[in-house]
């Protein structure tokens, strides 16, 4: 199949794992509120391991999607129920798989979501194919999409065994969010930004994605994984991508993925010099945490983009845990304006910059200078723009990407070649590790973070909601 046509809607949507926590927390909620706008055309078929009925599963869904804090609409709800069943079998059973095939007799495209381990992938796959299920099918796989470059290699080859590249949608549910999708018509429906979008006017790329929480119950999850595999890998790096790429040719799926792929294949292998891991206090406490782990709860790093736009411009990241709050934003900190001769004893003004904040409230900020009335002579100044103000409500990440997925619109999914070169930037800093230093709970990571940023400036205080003063301490930023 060309994967620059549309593939067909899916004839049913079967869930394996749909017994399990992603289910419970995002996929029900968001099945159901697709069913709410009409957006939902098939049957959906849970497959699980639990000796669970119809009926039970059907009161799970209910359960779960008023604990995502929807209310629940008994009409929608109905209607709902009704595309759901449930097949009880295990994963590794070759009779779950006939009486699949069974349930699916007739349909033509359907889609299996594995929300199930990683490790079970290649397994479920191989046996949708003895089963005769993968032809005309497609297949969505949850992260984590391997742990290292020679596994996620070893994954893709082993998925490709049944499944062409078109039939398979590695989720990144960062790719589902509305600012992230944002990002290609901001740049490139503004002619008043893309021109100043390279390294003639920015001096560096700022990400910075902060949790105010720690890892929770998540221990024996987190604690193999790491914050550079859980966040920076996949979501901070397909953002960043889509920061840096050029304009797509197309409206093609591939026109999208080609384009984030040359930015992966221009930066070159990270630095482990120019990489700081972080662990906050207490978290070898954490239920599930291996005795004595190094395993980073923080991650600050350099990297670069090696083409004619952005040679020279550093990109830092940095993304933690236990940091003072909760923010996901992309900020361009663009050169400083030349000295203001019109004005005595202002030799350098605050640097522009523009702010993508992803999460939580999403928006855009543009940092300007204007004259000081008092204290000095200049001041930062703000144009602050709130999308949900401007565009009404969005869809969350899940709906979007179920849908797509439904629909065989690939564009919201991570290819191949991006996985691969993705794990290929980042194994230096896995095989190389720096040690891991102690922070405290609520601060922004260890000091050394700071020290990567010099000749930058400083990390810039993320933009949070509701605040409107933003570095108005006038901080030195860029260069
Ligand atoms: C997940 C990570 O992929 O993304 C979590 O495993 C992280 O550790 C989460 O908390 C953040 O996603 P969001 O959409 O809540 O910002």
């Amino acid at each position: 199949m060309d994967a620059q046509a549309k593939a067909p809607e899916a004839g049913a949507l079967v869930v394996f794992g749909i017994t399990g926590d992603l289910a419970r927390k995002m996929t029900l909620q968001a099945l159901y509120r697709l069913e709410a706008r009409h957006e939902l055309s098939s049957r959906v078929i849970g497959v699980a391991r639990e000796d669970w009925s119809a009926e039970h599963l059907i009161e799970h869904a209910r359960q779960s999607i008023e604990a995502a804090g929807e209310q629940i609409d008994e009409a929608v709800f109905k209607r709902f129920a009704r595309r759901l069943s449930y097949l009880s079998g295990d994963f590794a059973d070759p009779g779950t798989y006939r009486r699949l095939a069974r349930a699916l007799s007739g349909v033509a495209s359907p889609l299996f979501y594995l929300e199930i381990p990683p490790s079970l992938f290649a397994g479920v796959v191989e046996s949708l194919a003895n089963a005769g299920l993968t032809k005309g099918a497609r297949v969505a796989v949850e992260k984590p999409f391997g742990h290292d470059l020679a596994s996620a290699r070893e994954l893709n080859a082993s998925l490709h065994k049944h499944l062409a590249e078109e039939q398979i949608l590695r989720v990144d549910h960062f790719l589902g969010k509305e600012p992230v999708l944002d990002i290609q018509y901001i740049r490139f429906a503004n002619e008043i930004l893309e021109p100043v979008w390279n390294r003639e006017h920015v001096s560096c790329v700022q990400i910075t994605m902060a949790e105010d929480f720690g890892v929770e119950d998540r221990g024996s999850f987190y604690d193999p994984v790491g914050a550079l595999r859980d966040v920076v890998q996949n979501h901070l790096l397909q953002v960043l991508s889509l920061v840096a790429m050029d304009p797509p040719i197309g409206p093609g799926a591939d026109d999208l993925r080609d384009k984030k792929a040359e930015i992966f294949r221009s930066m070159p292998d990270a630095d482990p010099s120019q990489y700081v891991r972080g662990q906050y206090d207490g978290y070898l406490d954490v239920p599930g945490v291996a005795k004595g782990s190094s395993t980073e709860t923080f991650t600050a790093l350099r990297l670069e983009v090696d083409n004619w736009r952005w040679a020279g411009v550093p990109f830092f990241i940095r993304a933690g845990k236990a940091l003072p709050t909760r923010v996901t934003e992309v900020r361009l900190v663009f050169r400083r304006a030349p000295r203001l001769r019109f004005t005595s004893g202002v030799n350098s003004c605050e640097p522009n910059q523009i702010v993508l904040r992803v999460d939580p409230d999403s928006g855009l900020r543009t940092v300007l200078t204007s004259r000081g009335n008092g204290r000095r002579a200049w001041e930062p100044v703000h144009l602050d723009m709130l999308f949900a103000r401007e565009l009404g409500p969005s869809l969350e990440p899940y709906e979007r990407l179920l849908r797509d997925a439904m629909a065989g619109d690939s564009h919201l999914f991570t290819r191949e070649d991006s996985v691969e070169e993705t794990w290929r930037v980042v194994q230096p800093l896995l095989d190389q590790p720096p040690p891991v230093r102690q922070y405290a709970k609520g601060s922004w990571g260890p000091e050394e973070a700071g020290k990567l940023v010099r000749g930058y400036g400083e990390w810039h205080t993320p933009w949070l909601p509701g605040d409107d003063s933003d570095n108005k301490g006038g901080q030195d930023g860029g260069h």
